[in-house]
């Protein structure tokens, strides 16, 4: 088992760079890992301080893979295999978030929003839990006891990641509707930003990039099941004020990028791909509810302000260029502490921002089509160069590390998240060719 080790980071300050150096051991294999569980003494950013969960291989391997008989087009690498090893990796609250959705999107891509009709009647569809693989895949991990859906290890913003898959499981399992009532309530009940916006973190004001994808889409798959038009609008207003706080002005080519966090625990003000990737993500999910809920899809004007925040951050992606292996670099220009980060840190090659943000991309070819064309080939590159980086057991590496956004080197032992936004690409994509777009 990887990672056996605990090796003690120092976390200096909140936005200084862990010296990479103590936080770096030589695994059985001889490889240099870095510490994923680190001990850190203050403050408590959302991932690196805590113990990840050991999952035992056998609880998901054993579990059947559903036939991707909706899937007729290649994107190059096999997304079943992906998906698998997406769920041998997933053990936290945001990663059976994003599982969910990638199974969700890849398998019964019909319920998910990006569906041709995923509200028939206005309403939010009551499947049948046993033959939705993303809904009987991480029911076990959601919890319908307390007043959010897992335990967020004080983050406010990823147990909302749940909200769509126990929604569904609630159309026909009363407790799963309660404990989605319950989660809603409480984000309502977290810390503030000066200009409103929901904490990522319980305890403090403090905006992640990484939160977008968590609770937006959350209160816009709300808004339809309790047609409560305010609370669309609140998905909307969430997501505008994100970006007016995490979004800096500049002229630079990657305008329009956004910095990692902004808070008083773990500011992190680098331009990271997974970071852009979450927000660019959970806005086409929140744009296409928006457009496919009878009450709110002739709100224009909001979905004009949706698809002009996702396509600035595209532009700024296009802009900041890619690594030698064509992908998007993981720092996509500076380093941890900042854009102006000199030398470059990070800055290799990532799989796991580069199929976030080509997967924007392609629902957006579907959702707007002539607005997302200059897009197209870009994406195309994306894709090709994720697949070129998917192993015959259906690992897609290098990612970032997981756990540890600071670590400047590539990962290659997979990524929960990484894995399944390499298998919501692939539907994306699959999408848009059978949309006859791609
Ligand atoms: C998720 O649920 C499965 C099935 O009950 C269980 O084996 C696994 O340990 C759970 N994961 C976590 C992190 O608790
Ligand atoms: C989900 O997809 C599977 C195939 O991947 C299919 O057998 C099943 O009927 C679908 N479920 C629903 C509710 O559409
Ligand atoms: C509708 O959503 C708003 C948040 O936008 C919330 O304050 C309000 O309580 C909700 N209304 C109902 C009836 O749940
Ligand atoms: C794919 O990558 C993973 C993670 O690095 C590794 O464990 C696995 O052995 C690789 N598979 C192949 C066929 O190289």
């Amino acid at each position: 088992m990887l990672c056996k080790r605990f090796v003690a980071i120092l976390a200096l300050a909140a936005s200084t760079l862990v010296a990479s150096s103590s936080a770096t051991s030589v695994d059985g294999g001889g490889r240099a890992v870095a510490a994923r569980h680190a001990a850190i003494h203050t403050p408590l950013p959302r991932m690196i301080h805590r113990r990840a969960a050991k999952k035992s291989a056998s609880s998901s391997s054993s579990k059947k893979l559903a036939s991707s008989s909706t899937t007729n087009a290649n994107p190059g690498y096999d997304a079943d295999k992906v998906l698998s090893v997406a769920k041998k990796l997933t053990t936290h609250s945001w990663e059976y978030g994003i599982l969910a959705e990638a199974l969700l999107e890849y398998y019964n891509a019909s319920l998910s929003v990006f569906g041709s009709n995923p509200f028939p009647n206005g309403k939010v569809p009551k499947p049948n839990v046993a033959t939705v693989q993303a809904l009987s895949y991480v029911k076990p991990n959601i919890s319908i006891s307390g007043n959010t859906l897992s335990n967020g290890d004080g983050a406010a913003g990823d147990p909302a990641s749940l909200v769509v898959p126990a929604t569904l499981i609630g159309g026909t399992n009363a407790a799963y509707t309660q404990a989605v009532d319950r989660q809603i309530a409480h984000l309502f009940t977290v810390p503030l930003y000066s200009n409103g916006a929901i904490s990522q973190r319980e305890a403090v004001a403090e905006l992640w990039a990484d939160a977008v994808y968590m609770f937006p889409p959350a209160f816009a798959y709300n808004a339809v099941r309790t047609n409560n038009e305010s609370m669309m609008h609140t998905a909307i207003i969430q997501c505008s004020r994100y970006r007016q706080i995490l979004q800096p002005t500049t002229t630079a080519a990657w305008s329009g990028l956004w910095q990692h966090i902004v808070g008083p625990q773990s500011q992190t003000l680098g331009i990271w791909a997974t970071g852009n990737g979450w927000a660019a993500m959970g806005m086409v999910r929140v744009l296409a509810t928006v457009k496919k809920w009878e009450t709110s899809k002739g709100w224009t004007s909001q979905q004009a302000l949706l698809t002009k925040w996702i396509y600035q951050i595209l532009s700024g992606a296009v802009g900041s260029g890619v690594a030698s292996n064509g992908l998007i670099k993981n720092y996509m220009v500076g380093g941890p502490n900042g854009a102006s980060q000199s030398p470059a840190a990070g800055d290799f090659g990532d799989v796991t921002g580069s199929a976030m943000l080509a997967s924007a991309a392609y629902r957006m070819m579907v959702l707007d089509p002539s607005g997302a064309s200059k897009y197209l080939s870009w994406a195309n590159g994306l894709r090709k160069a994720v697949a070129a980086r998917v192993n015959g057991t259906g690992y897609a590496v290098p990612n970032v590390d997981p756990l540890n956004w600071f670590n400047t080197s590539p990962y290659y032992q997979g990524s929960p998240e990484g894995q399944s936004a390499t298998g919501i690409l692939a539907a994306s994509w699959r999408d848009c060719v059978q949309a006859g777009r791609c």
